[in-house]
């Protein structure tokens, strides 16, 4: 495989809340020769997020906000987003909604990934809400992030079939391994030349 020193890739900030799993797919594929992208600061509103450790492992820097105070907490990150030249944001299980005044300072820069094929089942839940709406298929969503939630224009989709048997628990392991995949997919995308 490929490395690159990274020098003149497009610097990403990527948010998380959780595990971070798709943050540590994100740094892998960023680590590729082919990825346009790198990744040089990690941002969480979750102190106890597991996907923190990857800041360590990778000797990436990582800042928690306080989203108590959201509009402080967005002027600060937006503070440091700029200090840091960071042109691309990528939410990845970041549960906080961005505020449009936010979302207007990174127009068009910031991408997401949710667990479902938008425009079906925006919001939480979405395995649940597949599996009692009796869906033949869910999947996952790399989308632009516009002011309204869940709903920007849609970079690529991936399918999974729902079995007789499968649970929110099953479909969500299913598609999060699709997820891994789609978001550097969906970089490529966009910002290939
Ligand atoms: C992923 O399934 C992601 O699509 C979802 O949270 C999970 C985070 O997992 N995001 C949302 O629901 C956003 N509304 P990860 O922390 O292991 O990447």
């Amino acid at each position: 495989m490929a490395l690159s020193t990274g020098s003149n890739k497009i610097k990403t900030a990527v948010f998380i809340s959780g595990s971070g799993s798709n943050l540590n797919s994100l740094i892998k594929f960023s680590k590729l020769k082919k990825s346009p992208i790198s990744i040089d600061i990690i941002i969480t509103n979750n102190p106890k997020s597991k996907g923190l450790k990857f800041g360590k492992v990778f000797k990436i820097k990582k800042k928690i906000f306080n989203f108590k105070k959201k509009n402080l907490a967005e002027k600060q990150i937006l503070f440091e987003l700029k200090r840091k030249k960071i042109n691309l944001i990528c939410l990845a299980g970041f549960m906080k909604i961005l505020s449009k005044t936010f979302i207007k300072n990174f127009s068009g820069k910031i991408l997401n990934i949710h667990p479902s094929l938008l425009p079906k089942f925006k919001g939480l839940n979405t395995h649940e809400r597949a599996i009692k709406n009796k869906e033949k298929y869910s999947g996952c969503t790399v989308h632009f992030v516009s002011s309204k939630l869940d709903s920007g224009k849609i970079i690529l989709q991936k399918k999974v079939i729902i079995n007789k048997s499968e649970t929110p628990k099953t479909l969500g392991k299913k598609i999060l391994i699709q997820e891994h995949k789609l978001y550097p997919r969906a970089i490529l995308k966009v910002f290939s030349l």
